[in-house]
């Protein structure tokens, strides 16, 4: 039977369009969906939306909608652009949905029950947008640590989770389990900041607004957002619904994959609330960093913004996926700049990897009529030990979801393969007429752009189905990972390349198209 494999992203606030930074959580968790798929695991990857809360209601009123209307047509926008974007989602799923609903509430009440939950007054500084309350000590310069904008004191009557209670069973699962947040920068910022001084308890409903599941048993009070928000991780498995046999299946959860500014709320309250529904945690959380601007944060402002569908309209949905995931150490904050971004698309994807295709291809026409017929005789040994050398680095990177590091040591793959082209001479060989030689040569730089289209795979599908096509393959079975360990003739033998292969990316202009990104990042839409 398939090891299982549930991965998530957060469920996205539908305040506005979707920019490259909230894009490239769900970029690089599809990347992962993928790569375990392929390592033939039951993968179920879950992602969706967050549409509760005053900010959803505020946004709806200003474009003279109802909440339900504006969440819908955001819902909407959010599943084109992933299909754009190539996300091979298992589950979408909305808040506002009858089989989240009912189980928040169905939580709420188990809750009060076992005194989890308790009524109170709540007095507090409240930073309306993130719609959270902080204390004074956790204010930045007297304004919200999250947003950096001011906050308002406010009082109301309310419901609170005990945290407190669970302090010291959070603290000893931590220390048990070491790797549960990644990176572990992460990991110290939470326990020395929050959970070593002390947890407080956790407001969990509002009277302030009406946009929210409401307490059934004192229906003025609306479930706050974030006991919403982070149990979608199981209603959407069906916990406590009367099937549940995915929630059987994939749960606990083998990783979160998050954005750094969300961890407090899934490395605290999450697991609490797990602990106090008795069930397991999750494996991991990984916090991703922040994609940045040269001037600071992205925003409508400062007419910064960077929109997915403006590189994939221009560029093609691999091209923006490979820049994200390269140009940002997963873990680390990274600067989106116009210019690297086209440095990249001519360096990495036309000379590097679109020249070797190129290439390739051609000369497996010129000298061979398309065909690959290698006998195994000769070897280069020294090429196959650095390439499946390489490929156990791949993985182990993938598996740490080290995505850049992972693409660096494709390419690695892909320049090794581009000087032995130049180390063998095929030109030289033909003009000497060593055939067999030849043969061999062009055996070696078919199979190895078929193993780095199996190891792009995750990263740019399209790509990767656009190099098999270009050298013949066409067998699913010779796209496995399974395939990649060993060099035998028998998978390539017969293989006819194309005749006449398109250049899987075009050459830009470096001044034309930093001026295209910026004059569309300046655009109001
Ligand atoms: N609704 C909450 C999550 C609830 S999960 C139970 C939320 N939504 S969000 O739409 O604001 O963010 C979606 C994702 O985008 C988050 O992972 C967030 O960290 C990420 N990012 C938002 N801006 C970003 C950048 N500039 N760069 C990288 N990731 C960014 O948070």
């Amino acid at each position: 039977m398939k090891q299982k494999f549930y991965i998530t992203t957060p469920i996205y606030y539908p305040s506005g369009r979707f920019h490259i930074g909230t894009a490239y959580t769900t970029i690089a968790t599809d990347t992962m969906a993928r790569y375990k798929k392929m390592r033939d695991f039951d993968v179920r990857f879950l992602t969706g939306i967050d549409e509760h809360g005053q900010k959803i209601e505020t946004v709806a009123q200003q474009n003279n909608q109802t909440p339900q209307e504006y969440v819908d047509k955001v819902a909407k926008y959010a599943k084109e652009l992933w299909k754009k974007l190539n996300i091979e989602y298992d589950d979408f799923i909305r808040t506002t949905e009858e089989r989240h609903e009912k189980i928040v509430e169905k939580i709420f009440d188990k809750f009060m029950e076992t005194g989890d939950i308790y009524k109170g007054e709540y007095t507090g500084l409240y930073c309306m947008p993130c719609e959270s309350y902080f204390t004074e000590t956790q204010l930045v310069d007297g304004k919200c640590p999250d947003c950096g904008r001011e906050v308002k004191q406010m009082k109301e009557e309310a419901y609170f989770f005990n945290m407190k209670k669970y302090t010291d069973r959070l603290l000893k699962f931590y220390e048990e389990n070491p790797n549960f947040l990644e990176p572990e920068s992460r990991k110290n910022e939470m326990l020395n900041n929050f959970i070593k001084p002390g947890l407080e308890d956790l407001c969990v409903t509002r009277t302030s607004f009406d946009w929210g599941i409401r307490v059934k048993k004192d229906p003025k009070h609306v479930i706050y957002v974030w006991l919403d928000a982070l149990t979608n991780y199981i209603t959407a498995l069906g916990y406590m619904s009367d099937d549940d046999t995915l929630f059987k299946k994939y749960w606990p959860a083998d990783v979160h994959i998050i954005g750094k500014d969300i961890v407090r709320f899934h490395a605290i309250y999450w697991p609490i609330f797990l602990m106090a529904l008795d069930l397991p945690l999750p494996k991991k959380i990984y916090a991703h960093g922040f994609i940045m601007m040269k001037d600071g944060k992205m925003s409508k402002s400062k007419g910064n913004v960077i929109y997915p569908e403006t590189l994939i309209d221009r560029y093609g949905v691999d091209a923006t996926r490979y820049f994200l995931l390269r140009e940002l150490p997963f873990g680390q904050d990274g600067i989106f700049s116009p210019e690297s971004f086209v440095e990249r698309f001519n360096f990495d994807l036309c000379n590097d990897l679109g020249n070797l295709l190129n290439r390739t291809v051609s000369m497996v026409n010129k000298y061979f009529n398309g065909i690959i017929d290698y006998n195994n005789k000769n070897k280069f040994d020294d090429l196959e030990k650095y390439v499946l050398s390489q490929i156990s680095i791949v993985e182990n990177e993938l598996e740490n979801l080290q995505f850049s590091n992972a693409l660096a040591e494709i390419w690695k793959i892909i320049s090794r393969t581009n000087k032995f082209i130049d180390e063998t001479s095929p030109w030289i060989l033909s003009k000497e007429n060593k055939v067999e030689e030849l043969q061999t040569v062009m055996y070696y730089l078919v199979e190895n752009l078929r193993k780095i289209a199996i190891l792009l795979k995750p990263f740019m599908p399209d790509t990767s189905e656009n190099i098999f096509k270009q050298i013949g393959i066409v067998k699913e079975d010779l796209k496995k990972w399974d395939t990649l360990y060993e060099y035998s003739a028998d998978v390539l033998n017969n293989t006819k390349v194309i005749e006449k292969g398109e250049p899987i990316f075009m050459r830009l202009n470096m001044e034309e198209e930093v001026n295209y990104i910026k004059e569309a990042m300046k655009a109001k839409k």
